[in-house]
């Protein structure tokens, strides 16, 4: 139950192919849990991935009613996703602003599939199966590839639209996440 370390951009850790969970309803990853939510309320997050807090286990939280970092997103339902699995609805992507508490400072135009499908369990064994568009369709493919070892910056088509986030809001770019 506490805040923990979150790693950031260059630690290899953040690299790693997650393992999938193999024993759901455990204390001990209940106690993981608890600290995803609390590491990620201390920073501001809308999500977190347990790879970014060291522990390489196919785990994420995210949600949101409303976040400072991202004002005009609509909310997303706090959820504690366990092996998640997405699948593109259709073929279309969007370009978003993204930013990430292990690139700390930094925003990024990164293209997603704008409607998916994602599965996965919650941490009882209790399924989850939603179809989501948008915002929401974004934040979990951003959790999901730090599963993979993936950080938003390789999913970026144009680094020219990377910068720091005080930069780019001075410049009007990043204003409209999603
Ligand atoms: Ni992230």
């Amino acid at each position: 139950m506490a805040e923990r370390r979150v790693l950031r951009m260059g630690d290899p850790d953040l690299l790693r192919v997650a393992e999938p969970v193999g024993t759901l309803g455990t204390p001990e990853l209940e106690s993981l849990v608890v600290d995803l939510w609390d590491t990620m309320a201390a920073r501001g997050g809308i999500g977190l991935a347990a790879t970014q807090i060291g522990v390489p286990l196919r785990v994420v939280v995210l949600g949101m009613e409303h976040s400072p970092r991202y004002p005009e997103a609509p909310p997303i339902p706090r959820t504690v996703l366990v092996n998640p699995v997405i699948e593109p609805l259709a073929q279309t992507t969007v370009d978003g602003w993204e930013g990430c508490l292990s690139v700390p400072g930094m925003r990024g135009l990164v293209p997603r599939w704008h409607h998916i499908r994602y599965r996965g369990v919650d941490p009882h064994g209790h399924p989850i199966d939603r179809e989501v568009e948008g915002f929401h369709a974004r934040v979990v493919q951003h959790e999901c590839d730090h599963l993979d070892g993936i950080l938003y910056p390789m999913r970026m088509r144009d680094l020219s639209r990377f910068g720091f986030e005080e930069e780019l809001a001075l410049a009007g770019r990043s204003a409209t996440p999603g």
